[in-house]
């Protein structure tokens, strides 16, 4: 029996067609009783067909039951939980801010794996679900990774304050280092200069935790699941009462700089795509600041 398909159990199944016409794949079809059967193996186990199934003869071996939150009692064992309200779930998006200020208090193991439950929960291009996470779990690690990222940008300052090799590199249609240059380098030599002179942390914000969100580059598309498993942790961080951070910074370095896949790690397989700070937050924010105005475009035509 091939372990990667759904069974079917006749016994059970009542052949109320609900698994044939939702599987994408188009794997599954009725036998001469009308019971579902599985009459190909390009199955990209969503296991729709086990969600639909109001009678369960369908079983998925290959997927992960949804676990509980870790970090959070849930009294009533009653599904499906209740659907956050429209008001609720928007509040929820609202609310989460950037944080860059955090107590020192370290954050739960337990949570930190509630948060790669959340993520997993995402989208992904043909289920492919290629993402890793790495888990940063103590400030020294924190540190660590912050470290080989500012021997990176101390690199590319060396080099971007190089007046002639600016010049060489336009001159060869490489504008990359110029607009390093008049963007980020001013930005990133007072970091520099204040995290050697003083310890002050404008990279990671002093969070005690982090978490590092890859994707295998052969999936279909790896920056998008990542992208979107990354902002349910965001999400579900807010929800837990957690301040949390992208550092994109550590992204761009990462991408440039193998040492830093290394240190997590990762083999070249993996790219990474998000870097999120987490702790508890220092700060609590009173009301969300709103968005620059913005009218979507309608398309009347077409
Ligand atoms: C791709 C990406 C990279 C980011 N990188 C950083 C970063 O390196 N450091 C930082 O403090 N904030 C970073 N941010 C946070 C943004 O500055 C922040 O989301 C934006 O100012 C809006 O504020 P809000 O998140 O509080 O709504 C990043 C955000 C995104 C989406």
């Amino acid at each position: 029996m091939n372990q990667n398909l759904p069974t079917i159990d006749p016994e059970i199944c009542t052949g109320c067609g609900a698994c044939l016409s939702i599987c994408p794949d188009r794997i599954l079809a009725a036998d001469t009783l009308g019971k579902a059967l599985v009459n190909g193996d390009s199955c990209m186990q969503c296991g729709h067909c086990y969600a639909v199934c109001p009678v369960e003869a369908v079983s998925v071996p290959f997927l992960d039951q949804p676990e509980d939150l870790g970090s959070v009692k849930i009294e009533s064992k009653g599904r499906p939980a209740e659907p956050l309200s429209p008001f609720g779930l928007l509040e929820l998006m609202r609310q989460r801010r950037s944080c860059r200020l955090y107590l020192e208090e370290t954050v739960d193991r337990v949570v930190l794996d509630d948060l790669v439950r959340a993520a997993v929960t995402a989208p992904s291009g043909t289920n492919s679900q290629g993402w890793k996470f790495i888990i940063l779990p103590a400030r020294e690690q924190v540190i660590k990774l912050g470290e080989v990222t500012a021997d990176f940008y101390r690199r590319l300052n060396r080099k971007a304050s190089s007046l002639a090799l600016r010049s060489l590199l336009r001159l060869t249609g490489n504008n990359a280092l110029q607009t390093y240059y008049e963007n980020y380098f001013e930005t990133v030599k007072k970091a520099l200069d204040e995290w050697d002179s003083a310890g002050k942390d404008r990279l990671f914000h002093g969070a005690p935790a982090a978490i590092v969100v890859a994707a295998d580059r052969a999936s279909s598309c790896p920056g998008e699941d990542a992208l979107l498993a990354s902002q349910n942790i965001l999400l579900m961080a807010e929800a837990l009462g957690l301040g949390s951070c992208l550092i994109g910074y550590v992204v761009e370095a990462a991408r440039r700089d193998a040492s830093i896949n290394r240190l997590l790690g990762l083999d070249k397989r993996y790219r990474v795509y998000s870097v999120i700070a987490l702790g508890q937050p220092a700060v609590k924010f009173m009301r969300p600041a709103g968005r620059k105005p913005l009218k979507p475009e309608i398309v009347n035509t077409v």
